[in-house]
């Protein structure tokens, strides 16, 4: 199902609509909202700069010891982390010894509009993981099981180059879609949906004016 020009998007830096926006289903409760974050795509950059200054990307290890391919920080009260002891939330950074730098305002205007244009008013995201990728890295099919309650949506942005999001169902044998992401798409899940494996498919070569060889996927999540 597309709509162009949903009411439920607005223009997230003059609150006028964004004509561009449209919405696509993937799943009962999933969907992709096609550039709702466009309006603010270089503030996000700028922001994410700023974030990485004070919680640096660094590749961390999965709980069978081997270095993701994609770089991670976090900014909220919690942030995700995995190591050799496991996949969890903390409000320390390992790497600093400090807190997570905090949520900008507009990650959090972004996040609970786009929420909302979903279908899932009231979101509050305490965390948000913030994933860079360079050509090659990819994420292998998951489920994001590590919150407290699944009754809050998942709300994924992404910036700069394109990706091939893999998007399934509740089991992992489950033969997912094919979804191309392009910068400003922001994909969210919950409900029926909130459970469904999903991944991205080794990053193509290529250069972006907002990042370079960049993809970078903002992942806004009530985790506590
Ligand atoms: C994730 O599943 O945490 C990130 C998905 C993406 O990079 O789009
Ligand atoms: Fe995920």
């Amino acid at each position: 199902m597309i709509r162009r020009g949903d009411a439920a998007s607005g223009d997230l830096l003059s609150g006028l609509p964004h004509a561009g926006a449209a919405v696509e289903t993937l799943a009962d409760g999933a969907m992709v909202l096609r550039r709702f974050a466009e309006p603010a795509a270089e503030e996000l950059v700028k922001a994410i700069h700023r974030l990485a200054a004070a919680a640096p990307f660094r590749h961390m290890v999965t709980p069978g010891g081997h270095a993701m391919s994609l770089a991670t920080t976090n900014c909220g009260r919690l942030g995700w982390v995995t190591d050799r002891a496991g996949y969890r939330y903390e409000q320390i950074d390992p790497l600093t010894r400090r807190p997570w730098p905090s949520l900008p305002d507009v990650f959090h205007r972004l996040a609970t509009r786009a929420a909302a244009a979903g279908g899932f008013a009231g979101f509050e995201p305490d965390a948000c993981l913030i994933n860079r990728y360079e050509p090659g890295a990819r994420l292998s099919m998951h489920q994001d099981r590590n919150e407290r309650d699944f009754g809050a949506p998942i709300v994924s942005v992404s910036l700069g180059l394109p990706a091939v999001f893999l998007f399934g169902g509740a089991r992992r044998a489950d033969r997912p879609r094919r979804v191309r992401l392009e910068s400003g798409d922001v994909v969210v899940w919950g409900g029926p949906a909130r459970l469904a494996f999903h991944g991205i498919e080794p990053l193509a070569d290529g250069h972006h004016p907002l990042t370079g060889h960049h993809r970078i996927n903002l992942t806004f999540r009530k985790a506590g």
